[in-house]
């Protein structure tokens, strides 16, 4: 309270704009403030309600400063930028939305909630929260390009895809597909590795995941209320057996593909951040990849749940998919909780190796390179050619800017 009638008192808006040296514990903060405005060279000379005043003149001005934001219209490059980053995230939301469905926090699926529980037991509330996260992306994005008048980016005409018809599902149209998934794992050695991909090394992944769903498809496949055992030693995925198995192989396969999109993203943002001219648009680029290599770095832990013991070596009995011990080969190329990048390689082979995101050249990590792992994933399986038209454009045109490396 005596926080609030300060700040009134000198016609701040909030408390967090006080300075540091004025705490609400302190006793006659009026005398001191007055003390403050004497000592500053600039007030001097004038009454405490003249420097009320000018302070708070001052003040609001960084305020306004702090919230509000360029209206110049957008260069068509840094707009391309930001189109592209914009479709990214539809694109994110919409296949983030489909899990969340299932087994996020609400999720309506109990066996897929506790298939994916197996790999940590807050894998629902994280769904949910990443979620969240993409849907602010992409509606940030777009209101900005508006904000700035730039065209934002609708990709509602393409949400023709099949939903699951599993329980928790909507029955919505999608613009993505889950269903029939190949997840490329070559994230999983290139961030082990010393090797960078920017310098021409291609990585395999330790396995081969392909043509595996990643969501429940039906109850006829997966029935929601099968019983999954909870993972131990006593319980190791490799006495899962039946719709229990089936549907912990689904989750397990989700669990590394959280992972291969969120790295996607990791790399996809400091290639169109490098290309950015104005200042707010560097921010944004920066500010919202930040939160994809956090994505990354959450999901790359806990994908190591579905390839180590006590849940390796289950086998789906509907795909044959085993999903490997990866401990057992007892190398560091494929050791599961080596989560965090090897230091690797950097701008020039000569100097010290150093721990970075990679790839971030955009042949390898840019808009074009998205939308092509995308389309190897099967993220896109059944889009009209339309769709692909349209965003093979947004991508080549965030790709053209010129900048980068
Ligand atoms: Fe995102
Ligand atoms: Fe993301």
């Amino acid at each position: 309270m005596k926080k609030e009638r300060f700040s009134s008192s000198i016609g701040l808006g909030s408390a967090a704009d006080e300075p540091n040296s004025l705490q609400p514990a302190d006793h006659n903060v009026q005398p001191r403030w007055q003390d403050v405005i004497k000592r500053r060279s600039f007030l001097q000379g004038i009454s405490l309600a003249g420097a009320t005043v000018t302070a708070d003149v001052l003040l609001g001005k960084q305020l306004r400063a702090e919230t509000t934001h360029s209206s110049r219209r957008l260069s068509k490059n840094d707009a391309a930028l930001l189109r592209f980053a914009a479709a990214a995230e539809l694109i994110e939301a919409d296949l983030w939305q489909q899990y969340n469905e299932l087994g996020g926090a609400q999720g309506g699926n109990p066996a897929y909630i506790a298939a994916l529980s197996n790999l940590d037991g807050d894998m629902p509330q994280y769904i949910a929260d990443n979620t969240d996260d993409e849907l602010s992306h992409a509606a940030f994005l777009n209101s900005y390009l508006i904000s700035r008048d730039a065209e934002p980016v609708d990709l509602d005409a393409f949400r023709n895809l099949p939903s699951s018809q599993a329980t928790g599902a909507k029955n919505i149209g999608r613009l993505t597909n889950l269903l029939n998934l190949n997840v490329d794992l070559s994230w999983y050695r290139r961030y082990r590795s010393v090797q960078n991909t920017d310098f021409g090394v291609h990585f395999k992944g330790p396995f081969t995941i392909s043509h595996q769903p990643a969501i429940p498809l039906n109850d006829a496949d997966t029935p929601p209320d099968t019983i999954i055992p909870s993972a131990s030693p006593q319980t190791p995925g490799s006495s899962f057996t039946g719709d229990a198995a089936r549907m912990q192989a689904i989750a397990n396969t989700a669990g590394l593909h959280f992972a291969f999109i969120e790295q996607g993203g990791s790399s996809l943002y400091p290639t169109l951040a490098f290309k950015a001219k104005d200042p707010e648009v560097l921010r944004i680029l920066v500010s919202i990849g930040g939160v994809e290599i956090d994505h990354f770095g959450l999901w790359h832990d806990k994908s190591g749940n579905a390839v180590s013991q006590p849940l390796a070596l289950i086998t789906d009995p509907v795909t044959g998919l085993t999903f490997p011990d990866l401990n057992a080969t007892n190398s560091e190329l494929d050791q599961t909780n080596l989560i965090l990048p090897e230091p690797c390689e950097f701008i020039d082979k000569v100097l010290p190796k150093c721990s970075v995101i990679r790839p971030t050249t955009t042949h390898n990590g840019g808009a074009v390179a998205t939308i092509k792992a995308f389309t190897d994933d099967l993220l896109f399986l059944g889009q009209s050619p339309e769709f692909f038209t349209f965003v093979n454009r947004l991508a080549v045109e965030a790709d053209s800017v010129p900048g980068g490396f």
